[in-house]
């Protein structure tokens, strides 16, 4: 069964929730936040994950119309459709399946009425095996050296969510050092190679269509470098790719037997549970890589089985589009105060803005209301020396998710403190604010008296901007596969409100034309 085709704005949930609107957008988290039992009743735990959502301008009511609307648009049986492997990227013609990519349940998922769980298990085998041979230094490079560094080679999809992983779960790393190559410019791979011994260094090249260009371009500058020290000989020892076109990696020169296996029916911006993530498996073991999996799989159990009004990711994509589709808010803040997740911001640009950037719905018409929010952001506490200014006292609306931590990993248990009421300290003057009473009693009690009249507007805060607080226990594998499929879900759960197809990406294609004509014209 395909997804529903219903334009959102037709239902008799977004005609409520319109009314809904008009009566009530002036409300004011402040007043909200009077209600004691707020705080409980707007929050959701799931085991280490607690999720506070009281700060946003909606009311119990809000939330009701807009579980209303995901009812209408059969929400239900859309996350159905996508878990049992029916084809809702139908444009492509293909299943969406990053969720069998980490279920450790017997239960069949039928591509084509083939079960795929062997064939996930079997690739999943061979990353252990592979990592632990690599990591133990029982894997030898051409010179009978073990192997010291990574570098993988991918964009996108392909290069976003393994750098984030391996970044954010540094903490676990073990003696590998792991490197990065995306871009087609040439000083990205020049100041890699740098860093590289060819004796010690294995490339993995990670493209499910092995023809993008900044990808076969830095593989290529990477092998003919390899080839100053090396002979062909000793590519299958350096080399190892993970990419759904065979006939291109042979003709690489990659080794059959160091092929890692993608399917048609995983998107590149969800591939990381799969072989892409390769390089995070060889930097934490594979151990750790299973868990960040088993994290992924217990949201997509909350996800698949949740009544919509307990269930996180429907939750903060309802209040998402309650934002950007009725207050008009253009973007949204994802605010980690972990300096770990400094990548996730990008990678969640990838993930949201490729996926729901769409203009066109399910049957094809241009669409005259709002999709794909822009999402930007950065670590606290840096971002508050920087870009928080606008979001306290600009003249626009920006919803906001700070992702905290209640533990630290290395202790400094000083730092942590000040660190989380920083997390709580921003997100209180971003919904309370402060008044002018409150600005002209600070101002009369410092002996400022004669700067009332100058200084006053300015030190106003308005208050009521909207905040999420995702707060885990500790970073962990487990707690970030969680936290990265929260977002998927949530990023599907948009999809099917605003009635469009997530897993295309039809407008990467265009730009990518032209530069080929143009590099051809030179
Ligand atoms: O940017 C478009 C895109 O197709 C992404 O969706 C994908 O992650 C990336 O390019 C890389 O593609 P490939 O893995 O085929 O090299």
């Amino acid at each position: 069964m395909a997804l529903k085709n219903i334009n959102p704005t037709t239902t008799s949930a977004w005609q409520k929730i319109t009314n809904h609107f008009a009566e009530n957008k002036n409300i004011n988290i402040k007043d909200l936040m009077k209600d004691e039992n707020r705080k409980d009743d707007f929050s959701i735990e799931l085991d280490d994950l607690l999720v506070d959502f009281s700060k946003n301008r909606i009311t119990q009511e809000t939330l009701s119309l807009l579980v209303e609307l995901a009812e209408e648009v059969g929400l239900k049986e859309a996350i159905e459709s996508q878990f049992s492997g029916e084809i809702i990227n139908a444009t492509e013609g293909r299943a969406v399946l990053h969720t069998a990519l980490r279920s450790t349940s017997e239960e069949p998922v039928l591509v084509n009425g083939k079960n795929i769980k062997p064939q996930i298990q079997t690739a999943l085998r061979k990353i252990k095996s592979f990592s632990n041979k690599v990591i133990s230094g029982k894997w030898k490079g051409y010179t009978g050296k073990s192997i010291t560094d990574i570098v993988n080679v991918g964009i996108g999809g392909s290069d976003l969510g393994p750098d984030m992983v391996v970044e954010s779960l540094q903490f676990y790393k073990n003696q590998l050092t792991t490197h990065f190559v995306s871009n087609v410019d040439g000083d990205h791979v020049s100041e890699i190679i740098k860093k590289l011994n060819p004796e010690t260094t294995l490339f993995v090249i990670v493209s499910k269509t092995f023809t993008t260009q900044e990808t076969i371009s830095n593989a290529e500058t990477l092998k003919n470098w390899f080839l100053k020290s090396a002979t062909i000989f000793d590519i299958p020892k350096h080399f190892v790719a993970v990419s759904t076109n065979l006939e291109a990696v042979d003709s690489f020169g990659i080794d059959k037997k160091n092929v890692f296996p993608m399917w048609n029916w995983v998107g590149g911006r969800f591939s990381l549970w799969s072989a892409v993530g390769l390089s995070i498996s060889l930097s934490v073991g594979y151990d750790n890589y299973r868990l960040l999996l088993d994290g992924a799989e217990e949201m997509d159990i909350h996800y698949r089985n949740t009544e919509f009004n307990k269930n996180i990711p429907v939750v903060l994509a309802l209040i998402s589009v309650w934002y950007n589709n009725f207050y008009l808010a253009e973007t949204e803040a994802v605010l980690p105060y972990s300096q770990y997740l400094k990548k996730l911001p990008d990678y969640l640009q990838q993930a949201i803005m490729e996926s729901n950037g769409k203009g066109v719905d399910r049957n094809g018409d241009k669409i005259d209301y709002q999709t794909g929010t822009i999402v930007w952001g950065s670590t606290g506490t840096n971002m508050q020396h920087a870009f928080m200014q606008l979001v306290h006292q600009g003249t626009k609306l920006i919803p906001t998710d700070f992702i905290g931590y209640k533990e630290s990993l290395y202790g400094l248990t000083d730092h942590h403190k000040k660190l989380m009421s920083n997390y709580y300290g921003q997100m209180e003057a971003l919904a309370f604010g402060k008044t002018k009473e409150e600005v002209h009693l600070e101002l009369k009690f410092s002996g400022d008296q004669d700067k009332i009249n100058t200084l006053l507007p300015f030190k106003v805060f308005e208050g009521n901007r909207p905040s999420n607080a995702i707060l885990f226990d500790k970073l962990t594998p487990k707690s970030l596969g969680k936290l990265i499929a929260l977002y998927e879900h949530k990023i599907f759960t948009q999809g099917v409100l605003w009635n469009i197809y997530s897993y295309d990406q039809f407008g990467v294609e265009l730009g990518k034309e032209l530069a080929k004509k143009l590099l051809n014209n030179q």
